[in-house]
């Protein structure tokens, strides 16, 4: 078997997974996500740049006994299974390897997989580690998307090892990224499930790594850039505050009374020209919603009462754009109920994690009369007013 060379004496013994549909056990991944390991030949020294996840195990110890030389360091970035999970067999199999990591992630790894405290080397944030003509030199890089996330640079070739940071979801036969526009959608919605959340501090890593001279960034998911700029400035991006004057429109209808809102809402914002992406949320995957909120500036919750609050579908998309802390800017509610409840409270009080202006919902009695679909023409130009002021912000 031949290897995958990336540079001289830098392999790439990732494995791609073409069969998952869903990662984390949430997010919808379409086409599948690959799992990144890396073997460096040093003129003295070789290392091993994190594992695989525990379903390919097989591959990679295939692999490393093809390369057939000594494993004297692995190198662990994170310490979540996707990337470690192969490291008991791999140290049985290679009981002199020595795993490099930080601290926090040696705490991690004996909790999460039993490793020994004796197999570990800890680094500091910038040591560097010499494997004879190579350095590899470690940087801290916290919360993307764990506490103990670090990246390896390898000076000499110019090769940033970065782990979850700038991965993307797709198993790819290509090891380089070679079309930006088939790669866009899969690194949009592994940002939008992995690290939106972390926008804030994403800005301190991104500056630190910017200081480097970088020609490859080798994530541990999906294929390698060539492109640094590209994917830093897709980085620059997501986390910025500005939005896109579009307006996403989860919505969930029982009887049709809600479902005829959601539709007038649809065709007055069309009327505007403003950008609307409905999700019928019987039918919809997660990850569609999680990667429009990257950088969509408003959402609107369509939802009827359902024993006195949100129905559940809603409760569950509403929980999840909390907790992945979009930057849209605005939102509002809409939705149908029968006598009473307390679903417009129950919402808001479930977005505390999000800075944004709540637009006057519209609730209405049963279904829409003529009246209550003018209420949504004013909300439809009160969204369209927001938009522009924002946008003449951002010019
Ligand atoms: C299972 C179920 C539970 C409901 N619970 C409430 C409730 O607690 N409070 C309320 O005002 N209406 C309640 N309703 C009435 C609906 O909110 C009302 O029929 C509404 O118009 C449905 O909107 P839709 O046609 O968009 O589904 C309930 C309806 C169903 C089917
Ligand atoms: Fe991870
Ligand atoms: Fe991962």
């Amino acid at each position: 078997m031949s290897l995958r060379t990336i540079k001289p004496n830098i392999y790439f013994l990732g494995s791609q997974d073409w069969d998952r549909i869903l990662f984390d056990e949430l997010i919808t991944i379409p086409r599948g996500t690959s799992y990144n390991s890396y073997f460096i030949l040093g003129s003295s020294k070789n290392a091993l740049i994190d594992t695989v996840d525990p379903s390919k195990t097989h591959e990679l110890i295939s692999k490393l006994k093809n390369i057939n030389v000594k494993v004297d360091y692995i190198i662990v970035n994170h310490a979540e299974q996707d990337h470690s999970g192969s490291l008991p067999e791999i140290i049985e199999l290679y009981p002199e390897a020595v795993i490099v990591t930080n601290e926090r992630c040696k705490e991690l790894l004996k909790n999460l997989l039993f490793i020994p405290e004796e197999n570990f080397l800890t680094v500091s944030d910038g040591e560097s580690l010499s494997l004879g003509d190579k350095t590899l030199q470690f940087l801290f890089t916290p919360w993307v998307h764990w506490p103990e996330t670090m990246v390896s640079y390898l000076k000499e070739d110019k090769i940033l090892f970065s782990c979850d940071f700038f991965g993307s979801h797709l198993a790819e036969s290509q090891l380089f990224i070679e079309d930006t526009k088939t790669i866009y959608s899969p690194l949009k919605r592994y940002y939008a499930e992995i690290m939106m959340p972390f926008r804030k501090v994403i800005v301190g890593n991104i500056n630190k790594i910017s200081k480097l001279d970088i020609d490859i960034i080798a994530p541990s998911h999906g294929p390698l850039h060539k492109n640094v700029e590209y994917i830093i400035g897709l980085y620059k991006e997501w986390i910025s505050d500005r939005t896109k004057p579009e307006v996403i429109l989860p919505y969930v209808s029982m009887h049709g009374s809600t479902r005829v809102m959601v539709d007038h809402l649809i065709e007055s914002l069309m009327n505007r020209n403003m950008v609307v992406k409905p999700f019928n949320l019987t039918n919809t995957e997660i990850g569609d919603i999680a990667e429009t909120l990257v950088d969509a500036s408003t959402l609107i919750i369509a939802t009827p009462t359902v024993l006195t609050g949100p129905h559940p579908l809603a409760v569950y998309v509403t929980y999840l754009t909390n907790i992945l802390k979009p930057k849209i800017k605005y939102l509002s509610i809409i939705g149908s109920y029968g006598w009473g409840g307390r679903t417009v409270e129950h919402l808001e009080n479930m977005l505390s994690n999000l800075n944004v202006e709540i637009i006057e919902p519209v609730l209405v009695k049963g279904q829409p009369r003529d009246e209550d679909l003018e209420k949504i023409e004013k909300l439809a130009d009160k969204i369209v007013l927001l938009n522009k002021s924002i946008n003449m912000v951002s010019k």
